[in-house]
Protein backbone atom coordinates (compact mmCIF):
# COMPACT_ATOMS: atom_id res chain seq x y z
CA UNK A 1 0.00 0.00 0.00
CA UNK A 2 1.35 3.49 -1.24
CA UNK A 3 0.22 5.01 2.00
CA UNK A 4 2.70 2.68 4.31
CA UNK A 5 5.82 3.34 2.41
CA UNK A 6 8.86 5.15 3.73
CA UNK A 7 8.71 8.57 2.19
CA UNK A 8 11.80 8.24 -0.08
CA UNK A 9 13.92 10.66 -1.91
CA UNK A 10 12.97 13.34 0.84
CA UNK A 11 16.27 15.32 1.44
CA UNK A 12 17.25 14.95 5.01
CA UNK A 13 17.46 18.10 7.16
CA UNK A 14 21.72 19.07 7.47
CA UNK A 15 22.58 17.21 10.64
CA UNK A 16 25.96 19.01 11.06
CA UNK A 17 26.73 22.51 12.05
CA UNK A 18 25.61 25.06 8.95
CA UNK A 19 28.38 25.87 6.99
CA UNK A 20 28.90 28.74 5.03
CA UNK A 21 29.85 29.76 1.31
CA UNK A 22 33.41 30.33 0.75
CA UNK A 23 35.14 32.36 -2.84
CA UNK A 24 37.85 31.80 -4.10
CA UNK A 25 39.16 34.55 -6.16
CA UNK A 26 41.70 33.26 -8.93
CA UNK A 27 41.77 29.65 -10.12
CA UNK A 28 45.01 29.28 -11.33
CA UNK A 29 47.61 26.98 -9.19
CA UNK A 30 47.27 28.40 -5.57
CA UNK A 31 43.26 28.67 -5.82
CA UNK A 32 42.76 25.31 -7.30
CA UNK A 33 44.68 24.07 -4.57
CA UNK A 34 42.56 26.38 -2.24
CA UNK A 35 39.51 24.67 -3.84
CA UNK A 36 40.39 21.11 -3.84
CA UNK A 37 41.05 21.14 -0.06
CA UNK A 38 38.04 22.92 0.62
CA UNK A 39 35.61 20.65 -1.00
CA UNK A 40 37.84 17.30 -0.37
CA UNK A 41 37.52 18.14 3.25
CA UNK A 42 33.75 19.33 3.46
CA UNK A 43 35.06 22.46 5.32
CA UNK A 44 32.14 24.37 3.60
CA UNK A 45 29.31 23.28 1.76
CA UNK A 46 29.58 25.98 -1.47
CA UNK A 47 32.32 27.10 -3.25
CA UNK A 48 32.32 30.30 -5.59
CA UNK A 49 35.12 30.74 -8.10
CA UNK A 50 36.21 33.49 -9.98
CA UNK A 51 38.41 34.47 -12.21
CA UNK A 52 38.96 36.54 -15.49
CA UNK A 53 40.32 33.73 -17.83
CA UNK A 54 36.91 32.48 -18.61
CA UNK A 55 37.93 29.18 -20.37
CA UNK A 56 40.31 28.42 -17.78
CA UNK A 57 37.57 29.06 -14.94
CA UNK A 58 34.93 26.57 -16.48
CA UNK A 59 37.01 24.02 -17.17
CA UNK A 60 38.47 23.74 -13.43
CA UNK A 61 34.64 24.43 -12.01
CA UNK A 62 33.50 21.43 -14.52
CA UNK A 63 36.12 19.12 -13.19
CA UNK A 64 35.55 19.97 -9.82
CA UNK A 65 31.46 19.65 -9.91
CA UNK A 66 32.77 15.75 -11.34
CA UNK A 67 34.15 15.01 -8.42
CA UNK A 68 30.74 15.66 -6.08
CA UNK A 69 30.03 11.70 -6.30
CA UNK A 70 33.40 11.24 -4.47
CA UNK A 71 33.19 14.46 -2.03
CA UNK A 72 31.40 15.48 1.32
CA UNK A 73 28.29 17.31 -0.08
CA UNK A 74 29.57 20.92 -1.45
CA UNK A 75 28.32 22.93 -4.01
CA UNK A 76 30.78 24.07 -6.41
CA UNK A 77 29.93 26.96 -8.97
CA UNK A 78 31.74 29.68 -10.94
CA UNK A 79 31.45 33.03 -12.89
CA UNK A 80 33.75 36.15 -14.46
CA UNK A 81 30.62 37.92 -12.32
CA UNK A 82 31.22 38.85 -9.43
CA UNK A 83 27.83 38.38 -8.37
CA UNK A 84 28.33 34.42 -8.37
CA UNK A 85 30.23 34.88 -4.45
CA UNK A 86 27.07 36.53 -2.92
CA UNK A 87 26.62 35.91 0.69
CA UNK A 88 30.09 34.79 1.16
CA UNK A 89 31.11 34.44 4.88
CA UNK A 90 35.07 34.15 3.39
CA UNK A 91 36.57 35.51 0.36
CA UNK A 92 40.00 33.67 0.00
CA UNK A 93 42.22 36.07 -2.75
CA UNK A 94 44.54 34.27 -5.04
CA UNK A 95 44.34 36.07 -7.76
CA UNK A 96 47.44 37.91 -9.62
CA UNK A 97 51.02 37.39 -10.88
CA UNK A 98 53.17 34.75 -9.44
CA UNK A 99 56.75 34.98 -8.88
CA UNK A 100 58.99 33.69 -11.94
CA UNK A 101 62.20 32.04 -10.67
CA UNK A 102 64.54 34.02 -9.02
CA UNK A 103 61.80 36.75 -8.57
CA UNK A 104 61.36 38.33 -5.32
CA UNK A 105 57.77 37.93 -3.91
CA UNK A 106 57.75 42.21 -3.17
CA UNK A 107 58.52 42.35 -6.86
CA UNK A 108 55.40 41.75 -7.83
CA UNK A 109 53.47 44.62 -5.77
CA UNK A 110 52.07 46.83 -8.97
CA UNK A 111 50.47 44.30 -10.77
CA UNK A 112 48.76 42.68 -7.89
CA UNK A 113 47.92 46.07 -6.12
CA UNK A 114 45.90 46.88 -9.01
CA UNK A 115 43.87 43.83 -9.22
CA UNK A 116 42.76 44.51 -5.47
CA UNK A 117 41.58 47.64 -6.29
CA UNK A 118 38.73 46.10 -8.67
CA UNK A 119 38.50 42.59 -6.53
CA UNK A 120 38.06 43.75 -2.92
CA UNK A 121 34.65 46.13 -3.90
CA UNK A 122 33.40 43.56 -5.98
CA UNK A 123 33.58 41.41 -3.67
CA UNK A 124 32.02 43.68 -0.47
CA UNK A 125 29.36 44.56 -2.97
CA UNK A 126 28.02 41.06 -2.96
CA UNK A 127 29.05 40.24 0.54
CA UNK A 128 29.34 43.57 2.73
CA UNK A 129 30.90 41.56 5.84
CA UNK A 130 32.29 39.10 4.47
CA UNK A 131 35.91 38.01 6.30
CA UNK A 132 38.87 38.95 3.39
CA UNK A 133 41.26 36.38 3.51
CA UNK A 134 44.42 37.10 1.24
CA UNK A 135 47.17 34.72 -0.30
CA UNK A 136 47.93 36.52 -3.70
CA UNK A 137 51.93 38.04 -3.00
CA UNK A 138 53.36 39.96 -1.55
CA UNK A 139 50.73 38.63 0.70
CA UNK A 140 51.83 41.06 4.26
CA UNK A 141 51.82 44.41 2.26
CA UNK A 142 48.39 43.18 0.21
CA UNK A 143 46.24 43.00 2.65
CA UNK A 144 46.94 45.95 4.05
CA UNK A 145 46.01 47.14 1.13
CA UNK A 146 42.83 45.10 0.92
CA UNK A 147 41.95 46.68 4.80
CA UNK A 148 42.42 50.03 3.24
CA UNK A 149 40.87 49.58 0.22
CA UNK A 150 37.82 47.42 2.05
CA UNK A 151 37.61 50.25 5.38
CA UNK A 152 36.53 46.61 7.30
CA UNK A 153 37.23 46.27 10.90
CA UNK A 154 41.24 45.37 10.97
CA UNK A 155 40.30 41.06 12.32
CA UNK A 156 38.32 40.48 9.27
CA UNK A 157 40.99 41.54 6.96
CA UNK A 158 43.54 38.57 7.10
CA UNK A 159 46.72 37.46 5.57
CA UNK A 160 48.00 34.07 5.31
CA UNK A 161 51.12 34.98 6.67
CA UNK A 162 53.56 33.09 8.37
CA UNK A 163 50.77 30.38 8.22
CA UNK A 164 52.71 28.46 5.85
CA UNK A 165 56.36 29.17 6.57
CA UNK A 166 55.41 27.95 10.71
CA UNK A 167 53.60 24.74 8.76
CA UNK A 168 57.04 24.00 6.99
CA UNK A 169 58.80 24.66 9.69
CA UNK A 170 57.66 22.05 11.67
CA UNK A 171 57.06 19.66 8.88
CA UNK A 172 61.15 19.93 9.01
CA UNK A 173 61.60 19.59 12.68
CA UNK A 174 58.96 16.67 12.96
CA UNK A 175 61.00 14.91 10.00
CA UNK A 176 64.45 15.50 11.87
CA UNK A 177 62.99 14.23 15.53
CA UNK A 178 60.39 11.81 13.93
CA UNK A 179 57.72 13.16 15.91
CA UNK A 180 54.04 14.35 14.88
CA UNK A 181 54.59 18.15 12.96
CA UNK A 182 51.32 18.45 15.54
CA UNK A 183 53.17 18.10 18.42
CA UNK A 184 56.18 20.78 17.22
CA UNK A 185 55.04 24.26 18.80
CA UNK A 186 57.13 26.56 17.25
CA UNK A 187 55.91 30.00 15.15
CA UNK A 188 57.30 31.76 12.41
CA UNK A 189 56.79 35.59 12.98
CA UNK A 190 57.37 38.96 10.48
CA UNK A 191 57.34 38.61 6.87
CA UNK A 192 55.74 35.94 4.94
CA UNK A 193 59.46 34.86 2.84
CA UNK A 194 62.21 36.07 3.48
CA UNK A 195 62.84 38.27 6.72
CA UNK A 196 60.58 35.85 8.31
CA UNK A 197 62.01 35.37 11.99
CA UNK A 198 62.07 31.75 13.64
CA UNK A 199 60.98 32.39 17.55
CA UNK A 200 63.24 29.88 18.79
CA UNK A 201 63.36 30.75 22.24
CA UNK A 202 59.60 29.35 22.31
CA UNK A 203 60.06 25.93 20.07
CA UNK A 204 58.75 23.17 22.60
CA UNK A 205 57.98 19.27 21.55
CA UNK A 206 55.56 18.18 23.70
CA UNK A 207 56.06 20.46 26.03
CA UNK A 208 59.43 19.65 26.29
CA UNK A 209 61.41 22.96 25.74
CA UNK A 210 64.06 22.66 23.28
CA UNK A 211 66.85 23.54 25.74
CA UNK A 212 66.15 20.08 27.27
CA UNK A 213 65.91 18.22 24.01
CA UNK A 214 68.90 15.74 23.86
CA UNK A 215 67.93 14.20 20.56
CA UNK A 216 70.26 12.08 18.86
CA UNK A 217 69.78 14.59 15.81
CA UNK A 218 71.87 17.17 17.65
CA UNK A 219 68.29 19.71 16.80
CA UNK A 220 69.40 22.24 19.50
CA UNK A 221 72.23 23.41 18.04
CA UNK A 222 71.87 26.68 16.70
CA UNK A 223 73.76 25.54 13.18
CA UNK A 224 71.15 22.90 13.22
CA UNK A 225 68.05 25.38 14.02
CA UNK A 226 69.56 28.07 11.31
CA UNK A 227 69.92 25.23 8.58
CA UNK A 228 66.48 24.37 9.00
CA UNK A 229 64.98 27.88 8.99
CA UNK A 230 67.38 28.81 5.47
CA UNK A 231 65.44 25.70 3.72
CA UNK A 232 61.82 27.28 5.26
CA UNK A 233 63.51 30.92 3.48
CA UNK A 234 64.17 29.08 0.51
CA UNK A 235 61.35 26.54 0.19
CA UNK A 236 59.39 28.67 -2.28
CA UNK A 237 62.51 29.40 -4.84
CA UNK A 238 63.28 25.40 -4.65
CA UNK A 239 59.93 24.54 -5.48
CA UNK A 240 59.60 27.10 -7.98
CA UNK A 241 62.53 26.05 -9.63
CA UNK A 242 61.76 22.54 -9.75
CA UNK A 243 57.90 22.65 -10.38
CA UNK A 244 57.26 26.65 -11.53
CA UNK A 245 55.02 27.49 -8.32
CA UNK A 246 53.77 26.36 -4.59
CA UNK A 247 50.45 24.84 -4.12
CA UNK A 248 49.32 22.32 -2.09
CA UNK A 249 50.93 22.97 1.23
CA UNK A 250 48.98 27.21 0.96
CA UNK A 251 46.18 25.32 -0.47
CA UNK A 252 46.04 22.90 2.30
CA UNK A 253 46.91 25.83 4.90
CA UNK A 254 44.29 27.64 3.58
CA UNK A 255 41.36 25.05 4.04
CA UNK A 256 42.58 24.87 7.74
CA UNK A 257 42.27 28.87 8.38
CA UNK A 258 38.59 28.21 7.32
CA UNK A 259 38.24 25.45 9.19
CA UNK A 260 38.64 27.85 12.44
CA UNK A 261 36.93 30.73 10.99
CA UNK A 262 33.52 28.42 10.24
CA UNK A 263 33.88 26.27 13.12
CA UNK A 264 34.60 29.45 15.62
CA UNK A 265 37.30 27.37 16.88
CA UNK A 266 39.47 29.83 18.52
CA UNK A 267 42.38 28.01 17.08
CA UNK A 268 45.73 29.95 16.70
CA UNK A 269 47.52 30.70 13.84
CA UNK A 270 50.33 32.45 12.61
CA UNK A 271 48.40 35.32 10.68
CA UNK A 272 49.42 38.98 8.97
CA UNK A 273 47.66 41.53 10.73
CA UNK A 274 47.94 45.17 11.87
CA UNK A 275 50.78 44.55 14.24
CA UNK A 276 51.52 48.58 15.77
CA UNK A 277 51.77 48.27 19.23
CA UNK A 278 53.49 45.23 19.50
CA UNK A 279 57.04 44.42 19.96
CA UNK A 280 57.80 48.15 20.12
CA UNK A 281 56.38 48.72 16.55
CA UNK A 282 55.15 52.14 15.99
CA UNK A 283 54.36 51.74 12.70
CA UNK A 284 50.70 51.43 10.91
CA UNK A 285 52.00 48.00 9.33
CA UNK A 286 51.16 44.27 8.37
CA UNK A 287 52.88 41.54 9.73
CA UNK A 288 52.38 38.54 11.10
CA UNK A 289 51.77 37.07 14.52
CA UNK A 290 50.38 34.16 16.75
CA UNK A 291 45.99 35.45 16.13
CA UNK A 292 43.44 33.78 17.74
CA UNK A 293 40.52 33.16 14.78
CA UNK A 294 36.95 33.02 15.53
CA UNK A 295 34.12 33.45 13.27
CA UNK A 296 34.72 37.16 12.99
CA UNK A 297 38.38 36.72 11.97
CA UNK A 298 41.23 37.74 14.14
CA UNK A 299 39.72 38.64 17.79
CA UNK A 300 43.15 38.73 19.43
CA UNK A 301 47.28 38.45 19.17
CA UNK A 302 48.79 36.44 21.58
CA UNK A 303 51.12 38.54 23.61
CA UNK A 304 54.21 36.35 22.46
CA UNK A 305 57.51 36.44 24.59
CA UNK A 306 60.38 36.77 22.41
CA UNK A 307 64.23 37.59 23.08
CA UNK A 308 66.11 40.62 22.24
CA UNK A 309 67.11 39.16 19.07
CA UNK A 310 64.00 38.00 17.85
CA UNK A 311 62.63 41.38 18.50
CA UNK A 312 65.18 42.70 16.52
CA UNK A 313 64.63 40.93 13.97
CA UNK A 314 61.08 41.21 14.48
CA UNK A 315 61.36 44.87 13.80
CA UNK A 316 63.54 45.01 10.95
CA UNK A 317 60.89 42.71 9.04
CA UNK A 318 57.79 45.53 9.89
CA UNK A 319 60.70 48.13 8.70
CA UNK A 320 60.77 46.64 5.24
CA UNK A 321 57.58 45.65 5.12
CA UNK A 322 56.40 49.49 6.25
CA UNK A 323 58.78 50.81 3.24
CA UNK A 324 56.93 48.41 0.74
CA UNK A 325 53.50 49.40 2.04
CA UNK A 326 54.26 53.43 1.64
CA UNK A 327 55.08 52.32 -2.47
CA UNK A 328 51.57 51.57 -2.90
CA UNK A 329 49.88 54.83 -1.84
CA UNK A 330 47.54 53.71 0.30
P1 LIG B 1 48.53 31.46 -11.34
O1 LIG B 1 49.17 32.27 -12.40
O2 LIG B 1 48.52 29.98 -11.49
O3 LIG B 1 47.05 31.94 -11.09
C1 LIG B 1 46.68 33.26 -10.96
C2 LIG B 1 45.24 33.38 -11.43
O4 LIG B 1 44.79 34.70 -11.19
C3 LIG B 1 45.06 33.11 -12.93
O5 LIG B 1 44.09 32.10 -13.14
C4 LIG B 1 44.60 34.45 -13.48
O6 LIG B 1 43.72 34.34 -14.59
C5 LIG B 1 43.91 35.03 -12.25
N1 LIG B 1 43.74 36.48 -12.32
C6 LIG B 1 44.60 37.43 -12.76
N2 LIG B 1 44.05 38.64 -12.66
C7 LIG B 1 42.81 38.47 -12.12
C8 LIG B 1 41.76 39.35 -11.77
N3 LIG B 1 41.88 40.67 -11.95
N4 LIG B 1 40.64 38.83 -11.25
C9 LIG B 1 40.49 37.51 -11.08
N5 LIG B 1 41.47 36.62 -11.39
C10 LIG B 1 42.60 37.10 -11.92
O7 LIG B 1 49.28 31.86 -9.98
P2 LIG B 1 49.30 30.99 -8.62
O8 LIG B 1 50.44 30.04 -8.67
O9 LIG B 1 47.94 30.49 -8.39
O10 LIG B 1 49.69 32.10 -7.55
C11 LIG B 1 48.75 33.10 -7.18
C12 LIG B 1 49.34 34.03 -6.13
O11 LIG B 1 49.49 33.33 -4.89
C13 LIG B 1 50.74 34.57 -6.47
O12 LIG B 1 50.83 35.94 -6.12
C14 LIG B 1 51.65 33.74 -5.59
O13 LIG B 1 52.88 34.37 -5.33
C15 LIG B 1 50.78 33.63 -4.36
N6 LIG B 1 51.15 32.59 -3.40
C16 LIG B 1 51.09 32.94 -2.09
C17 LIG B 1 51.41 32.01 -1.11
C18 LIG B 1 51.36 32.41 0.33
O14 LIG B 1 51.87 31.69 1.19
N7 LIG B 1 50.76 33.53 0.65
C19 LIG B 1 51.79 30.70 -1.47
C20 LIG B 1 51.82 30.37 -2.81
C21 LIG B 1 51.52 31.34 -3.78
C1 LIG C 1 55.35 30.33 -0.97
C2 LIG C 1 54.80 31.44 -1.82
C3 LIG C 1 55.42 31.51 -3.15
O1 LIG C 1 55.10 29.15 -1.31
O2 LIG C 1 54.79 32.65 -1.15
O3 LIG C 1 56.04 30.60 0.01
Amino acid sequence: KMEDEPMMFVRQAHSGKPLSKVTVVGTGQVGMACAFSLVSQGITNEVALVDVFKDKLTGEVMDLQQGAAFTPSVKVYGSTDYAVTKDSKICIITAGARQKEGETRLQLIEKNVQILKHAVPELLKYSPNAILLLVTNPVDVLTYCAWKISGRPVGSVIGTGTSLDTGRLKFLIAEKIDISPKNIHIWIIGEHGDNSVPVWSRLQVGGVNIQELNHPSGIKDPKSLDDLHMAVVNSAYDIIKLKGYTSWAIGLNVADICRSILHNSRRIHALSTLVKGFHGVEDEVFASLPCVLDTNGISRVIPLKINDDEEAKFTKATKTLHEVQKTTGL
